[in-house]
């Protein structure tokens, strides 16, 4: 059966409450924008809206599989450090992502589908610098193998939690993926 990428709809709350209770300790530990409870859940359907997309992969009949948030513009911290390391932080065209998979089901390529799939909406928003929500810890070996293999290239790091992140950050050419 073929995993289906799509946005987030009004509809998925139920599968997406199931996605986040199921999300190991580890996972949650790694990947933390928002709480992972079923008012969450509820609260994200029903307020889909621009600018932000949220893409997931989908297994038929609606098991979500993959969850990745895409957000016009700078987190809170994420710009002051970037502003830190001399990066231009006052220009348009900056997207922040957080992408998260299912437990059994990372490894299996489904965080690079659903970031071709994101290409096409960053695209269309004319985003031109992807960078990474909150960071990703520096232990976090297949993150960092992920982002590294779709061209992040990391600015710097800081301290969270008593753990080092990494800030990395994409520039977006998209006949380059496409
Ligand atoms: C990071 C993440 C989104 C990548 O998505 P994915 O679908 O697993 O991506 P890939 O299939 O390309 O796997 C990435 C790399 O990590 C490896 N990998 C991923 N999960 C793994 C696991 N659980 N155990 C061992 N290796 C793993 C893959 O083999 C691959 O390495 P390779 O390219 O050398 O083969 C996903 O693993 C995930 O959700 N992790 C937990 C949450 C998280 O860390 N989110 C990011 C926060 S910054």
């Amino acid at each position: 059966m073929e995993i289906e990428l799509r946005p987030l709809r009004h509809s998925d709350s139920e599968s997406l409450a199931v996605y986040f209770q199921q999300l190991s300790e580890k996972t949650r530990s790694r990947f933390a924008p928002h709480p992972f409870d079923e008012a969450t859940a509820q609260f994200i359907c029903e307020h889909l809206s621009l600018p932000q997309i949220i893409i997931i992969a989908a297994y038929p009949p609606g098991t979500i599989v993959g969850y990745t948030i895409l957000q016009e513009g700078w987190m809170p911290g994420d710009k002051e450090r970037y502003y830190q390391y001399g990066v231009p932080v006052n220009g348009s065209g900056i997207w922040s992502m957080a992408p998260s998979v299912a437990d059994s089901w990372q490894g299996k390529g489904i965080g690079p589908a659903m970031f071709q799939y994101a290409l096409k909406y960053l695209q269309w928003f004319e985003a031109e610098k992807l960078v990474l929500w909150g960071g990703v810890q520096s232990d976090n070996i297949p993150a960092v193998k992920f982002y590294q293999h779709l061209g992040f290239e990391p600015k710097g790091s800081f301290y969270y939690n008593g753990k080092e992140n990494m800030d990395m950050i994409l520039s977006l050419k998209y006949n380059h993926y496409l």
